[in-house]
Order: C-alpha cells, then sequence, then structure tokens
C-alpha cells in the first residue's frame, strides 16, 4: 500500500488540473477557473460505452450480495446517474439512501477536511451496505465515509465507483467495484460536474482549464 504522501509516485504538478474554485457562471456563460473558460475536450467514454459497463459491475454486485439484504447509500450530487443505472441494472430489491459530502468549492484543493450529511443514508446497523460514488480522486472523501459509516456496525461494507484517478491518491483507499480507471483530469458529465455545469452531458468529457471556447 502507497503511504499516505507518496501515492504511486505521482507528480504532484499535475494538480493544476484540479480547479481551484469553480465558480458558478452567469446564465449562458461557461463554467470558469479564476476567470478561464473551460473548454470541453476529449470524450472519454460515451454514454453506450458507460450503459455497458454499469451493466458489467451490476453483474458483478448481483453476483457478489446474492440474495441478502442490499443498503445503497448514494453520494450526492455526482453519483445521482450511476446509482440510478446501478439500481436498475441490478434489477433487485434495494433499499436507497444519500450522503452528502463537502465539495471543492469549500475548499482550495481536496485536502482531507471532509465534512458529511447524514441525515439522509438511512438504517446502516447490522445492513449490507454499498456505497456508490462517481469519483474518487484523493481518497480523503471515500476515507470518511468509511470511518463514519464502520460507526454505525454494518454487516458488511463495499465501494463502488465509476471512476477512479488512482494517480492522485493521497490516502490508500481500495475500492471494491471500479467503473474506470482514468488520468488525473478534470472530466465532467455523466452526473459528474465543474461549477454545477455539464451534469447533464451523457458521455464523460475532459475539461480543459486553458479553453476559451465551447466544445460541445
Ligand atoms: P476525493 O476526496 O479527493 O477523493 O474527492 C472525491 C470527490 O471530488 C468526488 O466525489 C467528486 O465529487 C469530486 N471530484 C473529484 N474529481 C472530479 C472530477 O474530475 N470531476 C468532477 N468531480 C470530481
Ligand atoms: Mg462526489
Amino acid at each position: 500500500m502507497p503511504a499516505a504522501g507518496a501515492p504511486h509516485g505521482l507528480n504532484h504538478a499535475k494538480r493544476w488540473m484540479i480547479p481551484r474554485f469553480c465558480r458558478t457562471p452567469a446564465a449562458g456563460n461557461l463554467p470558469s477557473v479564476e476567470g478561464v473558460s473551460l473548454k470541453l475536450e476529449e470524450t472519454l467514454f460515451t454514454a453506450e460505452e458507460i450503459r455497458r459497463r454499469v451493466e458489467e459491475l451490476s453483474d458483478l454486485i448481483r453476483a457478489d450480495y446474492g440474495g441478502r439484504d442490499l443498503h445503497l447509500v448514494a453520494m450526492m450530487k455526482g453519483s445521482l446517474f450511476f446509482a440510478a443505472d446501478i439500481i436498475r441494472a441490478l434489477g433487485r430489491r434495494v433499499t436507497l439512501g444519500c450522503l452528502v459530502a463537502s465539495s471543492y468549492r469549500e475548499r482550495t484543493v481536496s485536502e482531507g477536511n471532509v465534512e458529511l450529511l447524514t441525515q439522509g443514508m438511512g438504517e446502516v446497523k447490522g445492513r449490507h451496505v454499498l456505497v456508490v460514488d462517481d469519483i474518487v480522486d484523493t481518497g480523503y472523501t471515500l476515507e470518511k465515509i468509511r470511518e463514519v459509516l464502520l460507526a454505525h456496525e454494518p454487516a458488511t461494507l463495499k465501494f463502488a465507483v465509476f471512476l477512479d484517478k488512482v494517480e492522485m491518491r493521497k490516502v490508500a483507499f481500495d475500492v471494491d467495484y471500479v467503473g474506470y480507471i482514468i488520468p488525473p483530469k478534470w472530466v465532467v458529465g455523466y452526473g459528474l460536474d465543474c461549477a454545477e455545469q455539464y451534469r447533464e452531458l451523457g458521455s464523460i468529457r475532459v475539461i480543459d482549464p486553458a479553453g476559451d471556447e465551447n466544445g460541445i
């Protein structure tokens, strides 16, 4: 396991690729970071690729849990699309809760001071709990969730994440179900946003912090 602070030999100069603070743009304007507009760049995964991968993950999850009672906890807001697709693809009974984590907007970069709102997470004690999130970056968010949920004594606790920027990890965290490992770039679409923009895209796209025109 990589020690905290020395994750996977990452060159932390790449940190610039994460928006420092994504400001919500005025209507009609592009999202911007420190005044620089954000251009949509390459497509990493099309809607069809996403659909197929979600089905594969759901097959694994269905097989692993068998007939056991399953409580799914969706991380707001980025995992909304992924969680909904997983639930439909599972095609079995699940109960559903949600967690809200503090966003990058409240931090310069992800520094580990994650705050969680747990009111909507549902009954966890003694349950088989599967946390669903959109993306894991530093790992601080999932680490915090694990700590908080374990205190509620679930029977089992697992994590499903659609995207994994494994090179960016600052704390060791093993995810049980991963859609795709991606490079350390800021991505949007399929529920993921920058400044609340681009969640609606069916595909996963990279954002170019230096871009100055809309690439849709
Ligand atoms: P971590 O605590 O650094 O692992 O941050 C994970 C959270 O940051 C995710 O749940 C997302 O909300 C957000 N995030 C990290 N990278 C991206 C990205 O490329 N696009 C959109 N949101 C991201
Ligand atoms: Mg999130």
